[in-house]
């Protein structure tokens, strides 16, 4: 803290060794030793808070503390100690004034909130969130109690139940912060206003309320409105497998009441909150992600440079994989057989990015400079300097072979080809490569810039720093990616086969098909099975299982009755004719009844939701549990991230190996040998869980850092 002339105190936040500023129970008790000091020095008139980190300003709570909770109690404390700093500012002799220039996040918000005066830098690093429901938990340091005050209840609801970021411009529209500044002359504008405040000079901008908001957060009917609805919508967005969101608008409510009152229900339902399942596993999701941001997934080898990137074939997939290579600002030339076919390639990558104009998301200036980086040809003309080529040709080993001979003629020597094949064995793809080391897979998942996952598959011949470059790429575009050893299916579609055979199979046992998809949708995925199937396309779909039976046998089989409905025209979303219902447009309606004459099993059976969650999710947990024993995920950590975010297991959930933990391999075990003894053949337990089951171990620690 340095005391400028004129008594304005500023306080620089410059966390030593760490690259953001976090809270921790240290920090907090340096901040009151300043706020002390405010009470001891009557020349302290007004104070600034400022980051002395150049890009962010608090991050937010350090989540290893939330860690060390030993019960709700000791979480309720936390978040009351962390009330008592803040109201030390807010109802403080002396006014705040924060400057606020990068993330503002969770208790850097909060911090916010208290002060009494907010200036924002209009840089885009800037963005302002209450993300803690993202972590199975709530605001615990006055942000359900502070917000609505000062944006309104439905902002407010909005930000804390999404935890989304929220850029500093509508920051500014909603009175979030008072004032937007070019980050150059943040410091020295945040001192003259607090030289304003201390003098009593400072007009504050008045927040325009709209006549909805002061019809709705001024009287008590309308914001029992309000918070019916959001229940209601809660409710139907997370099917109850969120308790955070409820507690999340608790608190938010009692905001409206006694403020002592408020403060204390925040902190208790932070209490509670802490000690859920969900929260656990959202907090061991923050651990793996973080960790394979920091892994470079191929030991010590360091990746090769990328500055442009080649993409053979510019149909779907190729073309998602080059509209986030331009988002980088990396240059991408497409080669495909036809000038037509290149040309509706650019014309898609058009698209997202003008999907991102429209959002706002990037600049007009931006846009015309990411699309002018994609270029293409339809015979390999300028591939002579690309180190990096992604294929994603028909799914036909001879083409891709073709296409492998014909590029690597071209490129500069060292060069990686990669695969985005979803079935072929890479491998098999590289027996056509001058050189296998220089072959890898990279398998996106579509559509590609929405996906977050990107699987990257090695070969026992695939060199590690080409391994490394396939993962540096990978990041570089965005995506947390696991790196998993060749086998057919390797992970994702692996464990996806036997989940979606499942479910096939129960449908032509005479279940529902919207049975089957809400069972699924209510144990947490985020669309039912048959839904997916509609969207993959049933055609697609063959393709996969017929390769993974090929490999795996009988147990890999998709129910025969399946090639009925494909003989009959229906290949899903995309013929606008599968097992549901889709408009000219696409857009998808009810169960088409008349797939059931189709079907055998005609006569509807009922079947408990228990029945149909366990048969499908543990034939996709027990699968998961093989491929860590055949060794094609690397670690339990891999596994779980790559079924959360390359299908959408159910996070709150954890993964398939947190799962067993939670449950107990021995209660996983017992199942799979029920269902076995019922359906033989397809439940037998993998050989690891077994010896799990016998010996009471476990995948991850039971306490501390999951990863
Ligand atoms: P697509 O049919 O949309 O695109 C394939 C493109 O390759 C077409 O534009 C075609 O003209 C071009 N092509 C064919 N032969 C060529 C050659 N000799 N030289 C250059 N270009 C050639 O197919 P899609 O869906 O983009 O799939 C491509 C690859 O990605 C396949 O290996 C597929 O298995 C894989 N994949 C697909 C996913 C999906 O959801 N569609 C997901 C993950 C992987």
């Amino acid at each position: 803290m340095e005391v400028l002339e004129g008594g304005v105190a500023v306080i620089t936040f410059d966390l030593p060794g760490e690259p953001v500023n976090k809270f921790t129970a240290e920090v907090i008790a340096e901040f009151v030793t300043l706020l002390d000091r405010f009470d001891a020095d009557r020349s302290i008139r007004a104070a600034v808070v400022i980051s002395g980190k150049p890009d962010g300003f608090i991050a937010g709570a350090d989540i290893d503390a939330f860690l060390a909770f030993r019960d709700a109690k000791d979480a309720e404390r936390a978040s009351a100690s962390g009330h008592a700093m803040m109201a030390r500012i807010a109802d403080g002799r002396v006014p705040v004034v924060v400057a606020i220039h990068g993330a503002c996040m969770g208790g850097g918000l909060e911090l916010s909130l208290a002060c009494h005066y907010r200036i924002a830098t209009d840089a885009p690093k800037t963005v302002l969130a209450l993300p803690e429901v993202q972590l199975g938990l709530i605001p615990g340091a006055g942000g359900t109690q502070r917000l609505p005050k000062v944006v309104g209840l439905q902002v407010a609801l909005d930000m804390i139940l999404t935890g989304k970021n929220v850029r500093a411009k509508k920051a500014y529209a909603s009175g979030l912060v008072d004032e937007l500044v070019h980050p150059s002359i943040l410091r020295e504008l945040a001192v003259r206003r607090a030289r304003e405040l201390a003098d009593g000079r400072l007009e504050r901008r008045e927040r325009k309320h709209g006549a909805k908001e002061l019809l709705l957060d001024d009287n008590p009917i309308g914001r029992a409105v309000v918070f019916r609805q959001a229940r209601e919508m809660t409710q139907k967005k997370s099917k109850g497998n969120y308790p955070a969101l409820f507690a999340a608008i608790d608190a938010v409510q009692a905001s409206f009441g006694d403020t002592r009152e408020g403060f204390a229900t925040e902190a208790r339902l932070f209490g509670e909150m802490s000690q859920t399942e969900v929260c656990r596993q959202c907090i061991f999701l923050f651990y793996a992600t973080t960790a394979l941001k920091k892994d470079a997934g191929a030991g010590s080898a360091a990746p090769l440079p990328v500055d442009r990137l080649g993409v053979l074939g510019s149909g779907f997939m190729g073309a998602g994989i080059a509209a986030v290579s331009a988002m980088q600002g990396l240059p991408v030339r497409f080669k495909d057989v036809k000038a037509e076919a290149v040309a509706k390639g650019i014309g898609a990558v058009r698209d997202v990015l003008k999907d991102r104009l429209t959002k706002r998301q990037i600049t007009r200036q931006q846009f015309d400079d990411q699309l002018s980086l994609v270029s293409g040809t339809v015979d390999y003309t300028g591939f002579g300097r690309t180190p990096l080529v992604i294929e994603a040709v028909f799914e036909e080993l001879s083409v891709k072979h073709t296409v492998l001979r014909d590029v690597e003629r071209v490129l500069p020597a060292g060069a990686i080809v990669a695969s985005n094949t979803s079935t072929i064995p890479i491998s098999a793809i590289a027996t056509a490569s001058r050189d296998a080391s220089r072959v890898v897979g990279m398998h996106f998942f579509s559509p590609v810039h929405k996906m977050p996952l990107l699987e990257v598959i090695r070969t026992a011949q695939t060199a590690p720093e080409v391994t490394a470059t396939a993962v540096a790429y990978g990041k570089k575009v965005g995506k947390t990616v696991i790196v998993v050893n060749d086998a057919p299916g390797f992970y994702v579609n692996r464990i996806l086969v036997p989940y979606l055979n499942e479910a096939a199979r129960l449908l032509t046992e005479g279940v529902a098909i919207d049975a089957i998809d809400r069972a699924m949708v209510a144990f947490g995925y985020p669309v039912g099975p048959i839904t997916l199937m509609d969207e993959v396309g049933l055609d697609i779909g063959a393709k996969v299982v017929g390769v993974m039976q090929a490999a795996f046998g009988e147990r890999m089989a998709a129910p025969a009755a399946l090639e009925l409905v494909t003989k009959d025209g229906r290949l899903g979303r995309k013929s606008k004719k599968g097992f549901y219902l889709y408009d000219e447009a696409g857009k998808k309606g009810e169960v088409d009844e008349s797939i059931y004459a189709l079907l055998p099993g005609r006569t509807r059976t009922e079947l408990p939701r228990e029945q149909i969650q366990q048969r499908c999710a543990l034939l996709m947990v027990n699968e998961a549990v093989r491929t860590l024993e055949e060794g094609i995920i690397q670690q339990p950590r891999d596994g779980d991230i790559g079924a959360v975010f390359g299908i959408g297991f159910p996070p709150f959930r954890g993964g398939p190996f947190r799962y067993i933990d939670t449950v107990g391999a021995a209660t996983i075990v017992a199942q799979l040998r029920a269902l076995d003894a019922v359906h033989p053949g397809r439940f037998t337990p993998a050989a690891r869980l077994v010896e799990m089951a016998a010996s009471g171990a476990r995948f991850y620690p039971a306490t501390g850092k999951p990863v």
